[in-house]
């Protein structure tokens, strides 16, 4: 017989009451940011095939929407919108009558501070070519610079419908600091900035794609989001918003960034914000159909990993899902 063991960890977790005690890392609705699809001109909601439960809804049911995300205690959503029609300019994203602006007046008349309203700021729902920023003279590449000032319009759009941050995602460079300015210049100094600083070229974006019809007509969109082979790239991008004067950085995917969020949460002082993209929705959601795993049980061991790696936010389209099961109050 080897001697007996030192240490007995087992000890730990003898019981409930000793686990629950010991627990490291809690997941709470007050981590969690609930995405909507608003579409412009609709009046009835649509399903989006390959994320179930997800919705596009009519602008007018925005409020009832984020009503319903407050009152199961999470704090924020974040506006995606659909318009009905795109063109080169992408001119619809920055509409004072817009879907997101819309929505965004309607969810603060309604709910006022009750609820964070964060913004998308990208061009590709609205541009003929669907690509994030505006196509160069020659039509087949991106411009960066006319691109960002594009997304500062857009962002100040939102800000004067109410949006409390807005979150830029079409990884052109500078694209904070032009934000940053024209709603400093604007007089919204007082609404932040979540940039998505690292998001990458991702295979895990397709879901999304056909929800908000927002493929790239021609290429795709490797001349700017990062390839997810470069942890250092990521971290430049992040360093590169935080000079910028970011509020809030975003690592996106997240269950497969999970070192990426790591450490941006170790070498920022900033809030660290993780997107749980389609992708990832999508696979659970089919495993578990195929009754290949149990959802809930998955969801919240997938959301506390990405918070034990260091998320303080996290986007996400299980957001009612989760905040609803964890008022349900099963024991983890
Ligand atoms: C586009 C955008 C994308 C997502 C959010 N904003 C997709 C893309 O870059 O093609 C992906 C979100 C998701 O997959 O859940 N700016
Ligand atoms: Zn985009």
């Amino acid at each position: 017989m080897p001697p007996p063991p030192a240490r007995r960890l087992r000890r730990l977790r003898r019981s409930e009451a000793m686990r629950g005690m010991l627990r490291e890392t809690a997941l709470s609705p007050s981590d969690l940011v609930c995405p909507i699809f608003v579409q412009e001109g609709a009046d009835s909601r649509t399903g989006v095939g390959p994320m179930p439960g997800a919705e596009r809804i009519p602008v007018g049911e925005a409020a009832a929407e984020a009503g319903a995300a407050a009152d199961l205690g999470i704090p924020a959503v974040m506006l995606f919108g659909i318009p009905k029609s795109k063109d080169e300019a992408g001119s619809g994203a920055r509409a004072a009558d817009g879907a997101v602006q819309r929505a965004a007046a309607g969810i603060k008349g309604a709910l006022g501070d009750r609820i964070v309203v964060m913004a998308d700021v990208c061009l590709c729902q609205y541009t003929s070519s669907g690509h994030c920023g505006l196509a160069d003279a020659g039509g087949r590449g991106i411009d960066n610079d006319s691109s960002v000032a594009a997304l500062a319009e857009v962002a100040v759009s939102q800000a004067d419908a109410g949006v409390d941050v807005v979150s830029p995602s079409a990884m052109m460079d500078g694209q904070v600091a032009a934000i940053r300015a024209a709603l400093d210049g604007a007089g919204f100094g007082g609404v932040a900035v979540m940039s998505h600083s690292a998001k990458h070229r991702s295979s895990l974006y397709a879901p999304f794609r056909g929800a908000a019809e927002c493929a790239p007509r021609f290429g795709d969109r490797s001349t700017y989001q990062v390839p997810y082979t470069n942890p250092r790239e990521a971290m430049a991008e992040v360093r590169s918003d935080v000079e910028e004067g970011v509020d809030i950085v975003m690592i996106k995917p997240a269950l497969a960034y999970l070192d990426l969020i790591a450490e941006a949460r170790r070498s920022f002082g900033v809030p660290v914000a993780a997107y749980s993209v389609s992708g990832e929705y999508a696979m659970v959601k089919a495993a578990a159909a195929r009754g290949w795993l149990r959802e809930e049980d998955a969801v919240h061991e997938i959301l506390s990993s990405i918070k034990r790696a260091g998320a303080d936010v996290i986007v996400t389209y299980f957001a009612m899902e989760a905040a609803a099961a964890m008022a349900g109050g099963k024991r983890r």
